[in-house]
């Protein structure tokens, strides 16, 4: 398909609405972008110790992040390298109970398919393959677990589905992301703890869940609350914020809650704006990041069809805050779910409007520049 993606009556056009509805575009950006780019899938905190082990569903694909003997964290393809069964059960697609299969995670020394029971270890090395032998030509290190890569920062376990062009096109993290580290630098995101897990269900594209993060155009109409704690949400439609030095508060507010205020300590190291205001980030394509001074908001996105993303937002707190007897999140969560929930249902209504036959395409405002970002991110991927 050609894009047309000039200028229209002073505004940028949004992407085709093809990109937002087509099932074999989401093939395309699942091939090209959610098995090629660092996706973030986890906190190290889920598998802390050695024989921990999680199963995820990137996109179509099962992955398992494991944390070694060694206490390394390795992924691999959810895959027997022998007949191609899936070595563990996805949550939610576990075997019935008078199925019993054998295999699984064997602690810290490894997992076995439950199929003809070979045996790997947690950094993908087969270990034993049942009757087979060296001495005949096989080769045990010739059938390690299909890799994944994973990288770390801010305690997010990233990984990349495929790891040998990443190395290739020497594509780290630090290379794509290194300006948004460096401005959250301060944050101390490796210590913080997930005090809340909520996981939403999204009847929406990815990329109209990202265009929404990106611009604030939309808050004075959706988010009364917020505007009420953040008035420059809603002033000029969110055309002056100031992301790069964080965005003020009402007079005397200072975070994201019901009041602006909060009885929990400015995380340690912050500098004096960071006491005060908010930041946010966007860490392509699948984490949304949203930093006030005594917590973090941390959302992935799972596609799972053209019109619909799993959302998974972690609450983060300080563990010294989280330790004392009065700590209690509720008062930002509960202000966080109802500005989530507004949020999903504005994207619902998007794509229910971008699935009619007369929409071709829609427009981005000036003041939704930031999501020119994924137009170009997108089209520059799926070429
Ligand atoms: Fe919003």
């Amino acid at each position: 398909m050609t894009v047309h993606s000039g200028t229209d009556q002073g505004m940028q056009k949004s992407l085709p609405s093809d990109y937002y509805r087509s099932a074999e575009i989401f093939a395309q950006e699942k091939e090209k972008i959610f098995c090629r780019e660092w996706f973030c899938a986890a906190r190290e905190t889920q598998i802390p110790a050695p024989g921990n082990v999680l199963v995820l569903n990137i996109a179509g694909e099962s992955v398992l992040i494991a944390c070694t003997k060694q206490g390394d964290i390795k992924a691999h393809y959810n895959v027997c390298r022998h007949r191609g069964s899936r070595l563990l059960s996805e949550p939610g697609d576990e075997p019935s109970k008078d199925i019993k299969l054998n295999g699984g995670v064997l602690g810290a020394s490894g997992l076995r398919c439950p199929y003809h029971l070979w045996t790997y270890a947690l950094d993908g090395e087969l270990l034993n393959a049942p009757y087979t032998k060296e001495a005949e030509g096989f080769r045990k290190s010739e059938f390690s677990l299909y890799p994944v890569g994973v990288e770390i920062w801010g305690g997010f376990i990233f990984l990349n589905l495929t790891p040998e062009a990443a190395t290739h096109e020497s594509k780290t993290l630090r290379s794509a992301f290194g300006d948004a580290m460096k401005r959250v630098e301060r944050y101390p995101l490796p210590d913080l703890r997930v005090a809340k897990r909520i996981v939403y269900e999204v009847a929406a594209n990815w990329k109209i869940v990202l265009e929404n993060y990106n611009e604030c155009y939309h808050c004075g109409a959706v988010h009364p609350e917020l505007c009420d704690v953040v008035p420059a949400f809603k002033q000029r439609g969110g055309a002056a914020l100031e992301w790069e030095q964080g965005i003020s508060h009402k007079e005397g507010a200072v975070t994201f809650t019901w009041t602006g205020k909060t009885n929990r300590a400015p995380f340690p190291g912050l500098d004096e704006n960071e006491k005060v205001r908010h930041k946010g980030e966007l860490i392509y394509p699948n984490l949304m990041l949203s930093l006030a001074c005594d917590h973090v908001a941390a959302f992935t996105l799972w596609p799972k069809a053209p019109n619909h993303t799993t959302v998974v937002c972690d609450f983060l707190f300080h563990p010294d805050e989280m330790r004392k007897p009065e700590f209690t999140p509720n008062d930002a969560i509960d202000f966080w779910d109802l500005v989530n929930r507004q949020d999903w249902e504005i994207c619902k209504r998007v794509q229910q409007g971008t699935q009619s036959r007369v929409h071709e395409f829609g427009y981005y405002a000036p003041m939704e520049d930031l999501s020119l970002d994924i137009r170009r991110y997108v089209l520059e991927r799926l070429k």
